[in-house]
């Protein structure tokens, strides 16, 4: 496994390779690997002769200086975790390598798609993505690129930056992986205390039984169900729970049997902050 911390470097690595390959895949993470970002790189592998892993912690999609200093970081175990993987390639720049002494995002205009969910609870955050996964693309011009289900609203950011930027990659979404216990793998669980981790399939475990209930029931009924929950829940603070259409992310009112609706979930378990989210029906 070739390890790159310079952008021209890797550049020309896959640029020498595109000549025999038909297709490289690439998987951008900010480290802390989990089974859940490493479904993304067999998912990659399937598909492409290469395959292509970044690990950087992105500092301009961190709107809490405190969340990017408790960032996890286990680059040695990451690295061997990939090996294993039979990843090909490992991307692993400084800030300055990638940002040069500016480290700003770029602003874009993601009409609503930023404007709910996570953009309004972290503010800049997606400008912060676009710009890093797109200063990715541009050094690894990948063919297919890999990201998860988990969060759902960064993936249709992602794709919206690809049609907006005229970019010829292709965008594969991947399923959540979970723990045993239905908690949505995160890089952040590590940092739950034992009682909240305990208490933490509770989130997932609110979301399945709002999808059951999203058949016979209205979008306010499945609200009201869901916030009561979290009313009796002591050790788990609700931030938001939102239906919302899946393609373009609009607040559901009345279900329509002709639209694919997902409901979404911020969670906080102290000061550590989680989100889930459900396919209804
Ligand atoms: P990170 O949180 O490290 O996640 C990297 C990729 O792994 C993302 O596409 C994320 O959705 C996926 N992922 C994380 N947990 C998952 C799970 N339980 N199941 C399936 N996929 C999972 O997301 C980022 O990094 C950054 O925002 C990044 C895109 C790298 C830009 O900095």
């Amino acid at each position: 496994m070739h390890i790159f911390k310079i952008k021209e470097e890797i550049s020309k690595y896959i640029d020498d390779k595109k000549t025999l390959i038909k297709a490289i895949g690439f998987v951008p993470t900010m480290g802390a690997l989990h089974e859940g970002h490493l479904s993304l790189v067999e998912n990659s592998k399937k598909s492409n002769e290469l395959t292509v892993v970044s690990i950087f912690v992105n500092p301009t999609q961190f709107d809490n200086p405190e969340d990017l200093k408790k960032y996890p970081s286990t680059v040695n175990q990451d690295l061997e975790s990939l090996e294993k993987a039979g990843v090909d390639a490992v991307f692993l720049p400084t800030t300055d390598e990638i940002y040069g002494g500016n480290v700003v995002a770029e602003k874009y205009d993601f009409g609503n798609l930023d404007k709910v969910m996570e953009g309004q609870h972290r503010k800049g955050h997606f400008d912060g993505v676009a710009t890093i996964v797109k200063l990715l693309f541009d050094i690894v011009k990948p063919t297919n690129a890999y990201f998860g289900e988990k969060d759902f609203q960064q993936l249709q950011i992602i794709k919206n930056m690809v049609v907006q930027k005229r970019l010829i990659i292709n965008i594969v979404p991947c399923a959540i992986v979970r723990e045993s216990d239905g908690l949505a793998m995160s890089s952040r669980n590590v940092r739950l205390s034992e009682k909240r981790r305990n208490e933490a399939p509770f989130i997932y475990k609110t979301l399945k039984e709002a999808s059951k209930l999203s058949k016979t029931k209205t979008v306010k009924e499945v609200y009201n169900f869901v916030s009561e929950c979290f009313d009796k829940n002591n050790l788990l603070k609700l931030e938001y729970f939102e239906i919302r259409d899946e393609t373009n992310l609009s607040e559901a009112t009345d279900f329509q049997l002709d639209k694919n609706y997902r409901a979404f979930i911020a969670v906080f378990a102290e000061n550590i902050r989680l989100i889930d989210n459900i396919r209804l029906f």
